[in-house]
């Protein structure tokens, strides 16, 4: 939420940033701006609307040369969607020029108390609050650290700042706390952003800042303070990933891209996790020891992650014998918890950096409860604070909308239930080596799924007017009706609901017409012929089927308007080849529409407000 770019050095800052921007953009997109120094004047340029909305403004207003400056992308917490809301933020004798991701919860009484002090504001954001409180303590002070460390440690709430100082021409400042952000390291010059695809394009080498640090930024190099002013040492680390991760290449949308990707994000998870026909997550004897000492697991996660739990669940119930309890991280740390230390809380998320689960991890470790996060970006949050992390290796996902994480989730998460059901001993040597074969040929299956594109988009093209449209899955492919809606409905702005195909005469029935369309995701599998009935019950009252369905199947093609046919895999791998048609059909209802999939209206790809 809300993407922050700083640079220093001897490039053209205005491009740089601008960049810097486009990187970021998947973390809010409704305003925009950049703030220069140059001349010993900071000069802003802000706009409500898309990044080349302010790129093109600056064509009739433009910047000054510079070489130092900062920039914002926003998701709109206080204050309207406007240009005066839009960020950088400036102090009111002009000293400070601030960006911010985050929110600041006692923004009001500071505001007043500043006020109080003859401040007065020009926009309604939380922010302004913070360039003004610099500017206060540094009229005070009269020392620039010391104001940064007194103003603060008066902000409740979370935040990543860069900061712009009139009086230095080489130096931009950032602060940290519960919002993420990382310092790039170049040559002659450094970047500061909230997230390393932003630094990509300038150099790999990387300092992640953690809570409560501050970084003095300047060309020849950088200084860390932790919130007692005390100067700290930081390790500098290596990005893993290429510039082109970042990129959307020959795709038009990265959602596109991103669901393309799948075959490469499975094979990279089995060639890391499976050696010799035997998973080696385990390896690890510590978290083997944790695993086998735990008899209960709490799953929290968010979203897209909430539904790869919910297959998780299905998979260590069935091979680990292990219950599993699945919770949206926002609802999980506003309740009390009847744990023990035998509970184990499984974090998962693909950014790392979701505030709700954040808060669900802390939550529970406040609990004395120990957690294992399965992530998907190194250096997160969740992935720094858990006591053991499995990565999911699914690189860069720039799409709003998740797509390869989830997959790679799924893939993740079978491994697991199954090494653990086989250390445990409930699945032998011959049903573990089976179900790896089988795994191992997922990345072609799910390449054949692929191969269906353009069928898809023809249902699409069927389908995009609807205003409602259901989704029913039974069984492991519950949470694939639940995941075929998310996609559906974030990216297409259709309603969507997924249901368990059971549960659908329970009173869902009754919105059956033959106006609806209903997918149903229904490969064989144990509970094929229940979902047979439950389609015949939506048939039989007019509902319009799409169903996706193995290969061969002719039962519920004839059930069906459409069928999308996918290869036949065993039941507990059918979410990985389920889910890849749900997706591609979100994604061309979303283009039919209109409607950039890549962005779509009032989300950002990493949710970190509360
Ligand atoms: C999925 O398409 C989403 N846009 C969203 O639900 C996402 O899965 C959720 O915000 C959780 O994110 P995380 O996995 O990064 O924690």
């Amino acid at each position: 939420m809300c993407g922050i770019v700083g640079y220093v050095g001897r490039k053209d800052a205005e491009s740089v940033l601008t960049v810097g921007l486009q990187k970021l953009e998947y973390r809010g997109y409704d305003s925009a701006g950049i703030a220069l120094l140059s001349s010993g004047e900071i000069e802003v340029r802000k706009k409500a609307g898309r990044i080349h909305d302010l790129i093109n403004s600056l064509s009739s207003y433009p910047l000054p040369k510079a070489h130092i400056g900062i920039a914002h992308t926003r998701w709109a917490t206080h204050g309207r969607v406007c240009d005066s809301n839009a960020h950088p933020h400036i102090s009111q004798r002009g000293l400070f020029a601030v960006v911010h991701n985050g929110i600041i919860d006692n923004y009001s009484l500071l505001k007043e108390r500043l006020q109080s002090e003859g401040y007065s504001f020009s926009s309604e954001t939380d922010t302004e609050v913070i360039a003004n409180l610099l500017e206060y303590h540094y009229l005070k002070e009269g020392n620039l650290l010391e104001a940064v460390l007194k103003a603060v440690k008066e902000l409740d709430g979370s935040f990543a700042l860069a900061i712009l100082f009139k009086e230095d021409p080489n130096l931009i400042i950032g602060v940290r706390k519960d919002s993420p952000l990382v310092v790039g390291l170049g040559e002659g010059e450094n970047i500061l952003a909230s997230d390393p695809v932003a630094v990509l394009p300038h150099t790999k080498k990387v300092v992640y800042l953690n809570d409560g640090e501050i970084v003095f930024v300047r060309k020849e190099g950088v200084e860390f303070y932790d919130f007692s002013g005390r100067r700290i040492e930081k390790e500098v680390k290596v990005l893993e990933y290429d510039e082109e991760d970042a990129e959307k290449g020959p795709y038009p949308h990265f959602m596109l891209k991103e669901i393309y990707e799948q075959p490469r994000v499975i094979r990279a998870n089995l060639e890391r996790y499976v050696r010799d026909r035997r998973p080696v997550m385990l390896r690890d004897l510590n978290l083997r020891k944790l695993l086998l000492n735990k008899n209960r697991i709490l799953v929290v996660a968010a979203g897209t992650s909430f539904h790869a739990g919910i297959v998780g669940k299905y998979l260590l119930e069935t091979y680990a014998h292990t219950p599993v309890e699945v919770e949206y991280s926002s609802e999980f740390s506003s309740r009390k918890l009847a744990t023990d230390s035998r509970t184990l809380v499984i974090a998962i998320s693909q950014s790392g950096e979701t505030a709700d689960t954040i808060d669900g991890l802390r939550y529970a470790k406040k609990h004395g409860l120990e957690v294992l996060a399965i992530v998907n970006r190194p250096e997160s949050t969740i992935a720094r604070e858990s006591d053991y992390v499995i990565y999911t290796n699914a690189g860069i996902e720039v799409g709003v909308a998740s797509t390869k994480a989830y997959v790679a989730q799924v893939l993740v998460l079978t491994l697991l239930a199954l090494e653990l059901g086989h250390v445990k001993g409930h699945i032998d040597d011959k049903e573990l080596e089976r179900l790896l074969d089988d795994m191992a040929g997922l990345p072609n299956q799910v390449e054949k799924v692929l191969a269906l594109d353009s069928h898809i988009a023809h249902i699409a093209e069927r389908i995009y007017k609807s205003t409602n449209v259901v989704f029913l899955g039974r069984g492991i492919n519950y949470p694939t009706a639940l995941e075929g809606a998310l996609k559906l409905k974030e990216v297409s702005y259709i309603h969507a609901i997924g249901y368990a195909a059971g549960e659908m005469k329970h009173g869902p029935l009754a919105l059956v017409d033959n106006k609806l369309p209903v997918v149903v995701i229904n490969p064989r599998s144990s509970v094929y012929e229940l979902t047979v009935s439950s389609t015949h019950e939506v048939v039989s009252r007019g509902g319009k089927v799409i169903s996706v369905i193995t290969e061969g199947d002719k039962r519920m093609a004839e059930l069906s308007a459409f069928s999308i046919y996918v290869p036949s895999v065993p039941e507990p791998l059918t979410p990985i080849i389920t889910i890849v048609p749900l997706q591609l059909l979100a994604y061309h209802s979303a283009v039919l529409r209109g409607v950039d999939p890549d962005k779509p209206r009032n989300l950002a790809k990493s949710v970190t407000v509360r």
